[in-house]
């Protein structure tokens, strides 16, 4: 599959090189131009390509978003329109400035994305585990149950379905928190499974426990 990420960072760089040992194709962008990132896309290896935002949008039949939250408005809404846009931002008041929406527990952040993003299928993944731990903690070898948990949420379930597809192919286990009302609120900065390392049958046992 052609998966595009925007942003380059701690998780664009990681998840591009999970999903070219996937066998995927990558397309990548930051915000400074494609010329910027001869360095990362050495790394990310495979035939991982570095593009402008928009191209990258076009590339991706998947996007994968993993910029500051607060840039969400930069994001492409003609180009990205009809496909499944990944989200893994998270909201800091102090990086990213003050949104009342969120502050008064109105909206998520995905949904602030989701409402920019008004014609792409969003679903928030990949935003509670730490970019280290997503570069060493995937083990195909184990059983889904066994493996460390990414959780996703979104209000389409074969967007999650497709989402929670890959995640598999990258050596970890998909765990559905529900819609990006509530499942934004489960998978917020601060929650109890935020940056929590548990495996898929953990997280089973940690919610039914009322966490
Ligand atoms: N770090 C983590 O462990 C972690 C874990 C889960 C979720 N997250 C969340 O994921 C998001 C990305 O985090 P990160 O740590 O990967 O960030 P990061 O290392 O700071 O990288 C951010 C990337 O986004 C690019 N970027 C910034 N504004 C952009 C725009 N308007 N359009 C396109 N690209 C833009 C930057 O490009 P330039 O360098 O050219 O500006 C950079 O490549 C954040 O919302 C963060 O909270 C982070």
């Amino acid at each position: 599959m052609k998966i595009g990420i925007i942003g380059a960072g701690n998780i664009g760089k990681n998840a591009a090189k999970l999903f070219v040992e996937a066998g995927h194709e990558i397309a990548i962008a930051n915000s400074r131009g494609p010329e910027t990132l001869d360095e990362t896309v050495e790394k990310i290896g495979g035939d991982a390509i570095a593009m402008e935002i928009e191209d990258v949008a076009k590339f991706g039949e998947i996007v994968l978003v993993a910029i500051p939250f607060g840039k969400y408005k930069t994001l492409p809404v003609d180009t990205l329109a009809n496909k499944i846009v990944i989200d893994a931002g998270n909201y800091y008041p102090n990086r990213d400035g003050k949104f009342e929406e969120i502050e008064g527990g109105e909206m998520t952040e995905s949904e602030l994305v989701a409402k920019h993003l008004e014609n792409s299928t969003i679903v928030k993944a990949f935003n509670t585990i730490w970019s280290e731990h997503l570069k060493s903690q995937g083990n195909k070898d184990l059983p889904v149950e066994q493996r460390r948990v990414i959780f996703v949420c979104g209000d389409d379930e074969d967007a999650k379905r497709e989402v929670a597809e890959l995640i598999e192919e990258i050596g970890f286990g998909a765990y559905d928190t529900g819609g990006l009302r509530e499942g934004g609120k489960t998978q917020a900065p601060g929650s109890a499974i935020y940056n929590r390392d548990l495996t898929v049958r953990e997280v089973k046992g940690f919610l039914r426990a009322g966490y």
